[in-house]
């Protein structure tokens, strides 16, 4: 009865897509939105954004000039409800600083922030730590746990800081200690886990305050890889049950292009290319990023849908082994290897093309697809 409004809802939609640069025609509004985003660290940051000729200088000629350090430079991006967005670079090049600033745990110099429309420059102390404590929460390199409590207790920490009663956050902390594997460890101290165990702890903290939004600052480089892989699984498996939207920071390419629903490739402050894992690798934007990607296996991040031709017929298209569009070259080629022919890629029982040979040969090698016979 009471129109619970959802006209807010409406009008951010507008506001946060004003200046998107990915227009998807998406209504709800982004989780963050990011515009024309500065931080400049050094004697009187905030002259740098507003000029012109500051803004031009290389990070060696500003240091000079000025004294600052601009870690993030200009910076805007979307990160969409439900999607692993994950944020890339050399060290250096600005990813702790730029996810920091989101919840103002670094102040930025200039630019917009807005989390689902809300503007986040404009909250008031109480309004932030609302913002840190339910809505966006941090799992760090370091862990951050507390020593001389138990796993139990390290995990009901947010919950206590908001005020939960005792049993209901021991509760809250069991179901999830459970969900991160870490069932039987209640109540051991961080002292007697093991690395990988403690990141655990550090997720299920953040995860039980149930947040809109998990923030990671490269949380896996401190493990052994075993342990890492063991956690990316762990995170995408949280991606996929619960849909759950992530900003991971990493280093890592082949963390970034396994976890990432999309990429930001950022360089000395700057994002110099953001795109799915297949539009970095595949169309790379300048040739840092192709110098950056060289390496990558291609056929295991592009996918059919890139590869494919239409059916040359009808016996093309509705018979022989099928693959759905979002398989990888490196399925297609198995599948094509077994049946000796042409396979179909099909979607909803529709053939939208097929792959053969040549074509998926032309993507393992790079280059352009030869003129495939008609
Ligand atoms: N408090 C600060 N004062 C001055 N300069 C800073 C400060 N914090 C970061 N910087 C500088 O800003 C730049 C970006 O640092 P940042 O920590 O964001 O990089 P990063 O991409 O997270 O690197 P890493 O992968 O090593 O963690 C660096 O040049 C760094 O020296
Ligand atoms: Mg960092």
């Amino acid at each position: 009865m009471n129109g619970d409004t959802k006209e807010t809802i409406d009008i951010d939609t507008k506001a946060a897509g004003t200046a998107g640069d990915n227009g998807t025609g998406d209504l709800e509004p982004p989780v963050f939105a990011v515009r024309g985003l500065w931080k400049v660290f050094g004697p009187r940051a905030d002259r740098v954004p507003g000029s012109a000729e500051l803004a031009a200088l290389s990070p060696a000629e500003l240091r000079e000039r000025t004294g600052c350090t601009a870690a993030v430079r200009d910076v805007g991006f979307d990160v969409r409800k439900g999607e692993v967005f994950v944020v890339m670079g050399l060290s250096g090049s600005g990813k702790s600083t730029l996810v920091r600033t989101l919840t103002r745990l670094i102040e930025p110099t200039s630019g917009s922030i807005a989390i689902d429309g809300e503007d986040v420059l404009s909250m008031d102390k109480a309004r932030l730590r609302e913002l840190r404590r339910h809505r966006a929460a941090m799992v760090f390199q370091h862990f951050g746990l507390l020593p001389h409590r138990t796993v139990l207790d390290n995990v009901a920490y947010g919950l206590e800081i908001q005020g939960v009663g005792k049993a209901q956050r021991r509760a809250k902390a069991a179901e999830v200690v459970a969900k991160v594997g870490l069932a039987g460890l209640e109540e051991r101290r961080p002292g007697q886990l093991s690395g990988g165990q403690q990141q655990r702890v550090g997720l299920a903290r953040a995860l039980a305050v149930d947040p809109e939004v998990l923030l990671f600052d490269e949380p896996f480089s401190a493990l052994d890889p075993l342990i890492r892989r063991d956690m990316q699984e762990e995170v995408i498996r949280l991606h996929r049950e619960e849909g759950r939207t992530m900003v991971f920071i990493t280093h890592d390419l082949n963390e970034a292009l396994r976890l990432g629903d999309r990429i930001a490739l950022m360089r000395d402050g700057r994002i110099v290319q953001l795109g799915t894992p297949e539009e970095i690798v595949g169309s790379p934007a300048d040739d840092y990023v192709r110098d950056f990607v060289r390496d990558v296996p291609r056929e295991q991040v592009m996918t059919v849908r890139t590869a494919m031709r239409p059916a040359a017929d009808a016996t093309e298209a509705e018979s022989g082994p099928a693959v759905a569009p979002g398989a990888t070259v490196s399925e297609a080629i198995e599948a094509v290897a077994r049946s000796g022919g042409p396979v179909r890629v099909v979607e909803d029982g529709r053939c939208l093309g097929v792959v053969d040979h040549a074509a998926l040969l032309a993507v393992v090698a790079g280059v352009p697809a030869q003129g495939v016979a008609a």
